[in-house]
């Protein structure tokens, strides 16, 4: 495994859509890195900018990207190892709307303007069920109020998870907020997906690798889709 994990670095330093800045300027000096340039420098084009926060192997950011080529992605993950699989496939087939950003979501202000990005995912985020607070669930309020820095007014979020918790939590804590939910199950495979038109039907049954999992173990999936107002 770390043979493979060494490899998949090593490869990942040759892609051209793979990004792995260095922390410590961000962190230490305050500076940014590709803030409002993605679609000038990379993309080269004004489409809509859609992010995945914890995208592992990038399942979303490659499925999405495939059926949507005038839509840039982007997956978003510490762990290079992991989005390698999609920047892979993201090369195989020659997707140019792809790329991938190695870093922490902690710092995630760092790399996006104020109404760079349009969307954004949330598949199974880790839980922090530990974590009362929120000031490390990916998932909560805490992080939506960063994200509103760069999402644009009335930008998406969506959140796919197989914890009832963060389910719940996020149904709680939109209540009284001027944030607009759009479409909520806790079953999401359940009468839910036969009431969705073809398209939802088929962006909803995009399955990560956790998810795969976590349906082998008969879990419920949960999702929940709102619009963040500024
Ligand atoms: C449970 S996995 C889910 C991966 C993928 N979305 C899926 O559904 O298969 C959570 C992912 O989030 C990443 N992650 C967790 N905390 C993070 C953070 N603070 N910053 C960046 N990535 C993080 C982990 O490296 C991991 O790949």
């Amino acid at each position: 495994m770390a043979k493979d994990k060494l490899k998949r670095w090593a490869e990942n330093k040759t892609f051209t859509h793979v990004f792995e800045p260095n922390l410590l300027p961000i962190i230490k000096e305050g500076k940014t890195f590709m803030k409002g340039e993605w679609r000038k420098k990379f993309y080269k084009n004004d489409n809509p900018l859609v992010i995945e926060l914890g995208c592992g192997k990038g399942e979303y950011t490659v499925q999405l990207a495939e059926a949507n080529p005038h839509i840039n992605y982007l997956g978003i993950d510490v762990k290079g190892h992991r989005f390698n699989h999609g920047a892979r496939i993201a090369k195989a087939k020659g997707l140019t709307n792809v790329a991938f950003l190695r870093t922490r979501i902690e710092f995630i202000e760092a790399f996006f303007a104020p109404n760079e990005v349009d969307e954004i995912w949330l598949t199974f985020s880790d839980p922090q069920p530990r974590d009362e607070t929120g000031l490390k669930r990916i998932t909560s309020s805490f992080f939506w109020n960063k994200y509103k820095h760069f999402i644009k007014d009335n930008g998406v979020i969506h959140i796919k998870h197989d914890n009832p918790m963060i389910y719940q939590n996020a149904l709680e804590e939109l209540e009284g907020t001027n944030y607009v939910i759009e479409s909520h199950s806790e079953d999401v495979y359940g009468d839910y997906f036969q009431s969705l038109d073809e398209q939802w039907k088929k962006i909803l049954s995009i399955r990560t690798f956790y998810e795969s999992r976590w349906l082998e173990e008969g879990k419920k999936i949960h999702y929940v889709r709102f619009r963040i107002r500024q």
